[in-house]
C-alpha cells in the first residue's frame, strides 16, 4: 500500500465545511428505501461507505436519482416493499451490515446473503443476529458469529425485550427497525447511551416511539413511514482531526461550520474542554431534527491529562484515537476505561492506535477495555499506519501536521472511507498531503 508524506504545516486557520455525516446518510437512505413515498435528501455524503448503502438499496429494487454528494430522491418502495435477493456487499461498513438486518427481517419474502471486505468480515454480527432471533427472525452467521450473514425473510417476528450488553448504535437501531414489523412491543434497554440518529429519525418518520433514560419502546406492527426531505448537517467524527489538529497546533484558528453537534455524539467537544483546548461553539441551530453549530478550535493552550469512562465513551467511541494523540501532549495521564468496543471497530483501534504512536516516537499502554498515555511528549516523525481503517489515515495526518518533520502515512487513501476529500480539505487550511 503506498505511503503518502505529510509535512508539518505551520500553524492552520481557515473555515471549512466538513462533509455530511456518515451516520445520518446510511440512515437516510435506508429509511428513504422503505418510506411509503419519495424522499428529498440534500448533501448526502459521498464515499465508501455510504456508497456502498446507495447500492445495497438499489440491490432491492428502490429508484434512487441523482448522486452521492449533492441530492437525491429516493423512491421509497414502502416497509415491505424491498425485493431482496442474492448477495448484499457492504464493504467496509459495519453500519449498513447491521441496519439493513433490521429491515431484512421484516420484509414478505427473499433470502439474502450479507457480507464484506476482509475488515468487516471479522467483525461481530451475533449481536444482531442475537436480538433478531430473539424476535423470531431466521438469520444465519459463520461460525464465530462472523459474516457472511444470510437473512430469510418472511418469518413472523414478535416483540421483545432486548437487555443489550454492549452501547451501541447499530445493534440498539437494528433491534428498534425490527420492531417495526413486530406483533406487540420491543423494548430496546442499552447500557450507555449511544447515538440516537435512528430514533430521532423513525419520529420524524411518523413512528411513535416512548421510553426515558436507556431505554426505548415502540409498538408494532407499523403499517408504514415517510421520511421527511432532509438536509445532512456536517459529520462531527469528520470535524474531529482539524478540532485535534487545531488545538495542538500554536497559532492555528479553525471553523468548522454546520457541524452535528447531538450530544451522543460530540463527547470529544467535553473532553478536550476537560484538557485546556480552547474549543468553542456558535450559532447553535437545528438541521434535520439534529442539533448542529459553528465550531472555532485555536491552539497553543498548554492541554492537561483528562479521564474517560464507560458512561461517556459512547459519545465518542470513533474519536478515541485522537484522544490518545491529545493525551500524548498533555501534562499527565491520560486514561480511557470502558471502551473495549475500539477492538471490534475497522481494526482493533487499541492496537492500531497503539502501533501508531509507537511509530512516530510516543507511547501507549494498551488496557482491554482501553488505554493509558503519559504526558506531555513531542512528535518528531516517523511512520503511521492507517492498515485499512479511515480514522486512523486522519489520525496519522494530524500527527504529521504537528510534527517536527513530518509523518509518512500508510494507506492513507483509505481515508476515502467516510472523507474522500480530506487532503484537499487539509489544503484549504495551509497543510499539503
Ligand atoms: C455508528 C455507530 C458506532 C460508530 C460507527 C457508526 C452508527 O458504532 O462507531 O462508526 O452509525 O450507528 P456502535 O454504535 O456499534 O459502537
Amino acid at each position: 500500500m503506498a505511503a503518502v508524506r505529510i509535512d508539518p504545516a505551520g500553524a492552520l486557520r481557515g473555515t471549512l465545511r466538513v462533509p455530511p455525516d456518515k451516520s445520518l446518510t446510511h440512515r437516510a437512505l435506508l429509511l428513504g428505501a422503505v418510506s411509503d413515498g419519495p424522499v428529498r435528501v440534500a448533501r448526502p455524503l459521498e464515499s465508501a461507505d455510504t456508497a456502498a448503502t446507495l447500492g445495497a438499496i438499489q440491490s432491492c429494487a428502490v429508484r434512487v436519482d441523482g448522486d452521492l454528494g449533492d441530492e437525491i430522491v429516493i423512491h421509497g418502495v414502502g416497509l415491505r416493499g424491498l425485493r431482496a435477493s442474492g448477495r448484499i456487499d457492504c464493504g467496509n461498513s459495519g453500519t449498513l451490515m447491521r441496519l439493513i438486518m433490521g429491515i431484512l427481517v421484516g420484509q414478505r419474502s427473499g433470502t439474502v446473503v450479507l457480507d464484506g471486505d476482509a475488515s468487516l468480515s471479522r467483525r461481530p454480527m451475533a449481536r444482531v443476529a442475537d436480538p433478531l432471533r430473539a424476535a423470531g427472525a431466521a438469520i444465519s452467521t459463520a461460525p464465530g458469529g462472523l459474516p457472511p450473514v444470510e437473512v430469510t425473510a418472511g418469518m413472523p417476528l414478535a416483540g421483545t425485550v432486548h437487555d443489550l450488553p454492549v452501547a451501541s448504535a447499530q445493534v440498539k437501531s437494528a433491534a428498534l427497525l425490527a420492531g417495526l414489523f413486530a406483533e406487540g412491543e420491543t423494548v430496546v434497554s442499552e447500557p450507555a447511551p449511544s447515538r440516537d440518529h435512528t430514533e430521532r429519525m423513525l419520529a420524524a418518520a411518523g413512528v411513535s416511539l416512548t421510553g426515558e433514560g436507556l431505554t426505548r419502546r415502540l409498538t408494532g406492527p407499523v403499517d408504514g413511514i415517510q421520511l421527511p426531505d432532509l438536509e445532512v448537517p456536517g459529520d462531527f467524527s469528520s470535524a474531529a482531526p482539524f478540532l485535534a489538529a487545531g488545538a495542538l497546533i500554536p497559532g492555528s484558528e479553525i471553523t468548522l461550520q454546520g457541524v452535528n453537534l447531538n450530544p451522543a455524539r460530540a463527547g470529544l467537544l467535553e473532553v478536550m474542554r476537560r484538557m485546556g483546548a480552547d474549543v468553542e461553539v456558535a450559532s447553535p441551530r437545528r438541521v434535520a431534527g439534529e442539533p448542529c453549530g459553528d465550531i472555532v478550535v485555536r491552539g497553543g493552550a498548554e492541554l492537561v491529562a483528562a479521564s474517560v469512562e464507560a458512561q461517556e465513551v459512547p459519545s465518542l467511541i470513533d474519536e478515541l484515537p485522537l484522544v490518545a494523540l491529545l493525551g500524548a501532549h498533555a501534562q499527565g495521564v491520560t486514561v480511557v476505561t470502558g471502551a473495549a468496543e475500539l477492538r471490534v471497530k475497522e481494526t482493533d483501534r487499541i492496537a492500531t492506535t497503539s502501533a501508531a504512536l509507537e511509530g512516530i516516537g510516543l507511547r501507549l499502554a494498551g488496557r482491554p477495555d482501553g488505554f493509558t498515555v503519559e504526558g506531555p511528549g513531542t512528535i518528531t516523525g516517523g511512520r503511521v499506519d492507517a492498515a485499512g481503517d479511515h480514522r486512523l489515515a486522519m489520525l496519522g495526518a494530524v500527527a504529521a501536521l504537528a510534527s517536527g518533520t513530518g509523518v509518512a502515512v500508510e494507506d492513507f487513501a483509505c481515508v476515502a472511507v467516510s472523507y474522500p476529500g480530506f487532503a484537499r480539505d487539509l489544503a484549504t487550511l495551509g497543510a499539503a498531503a
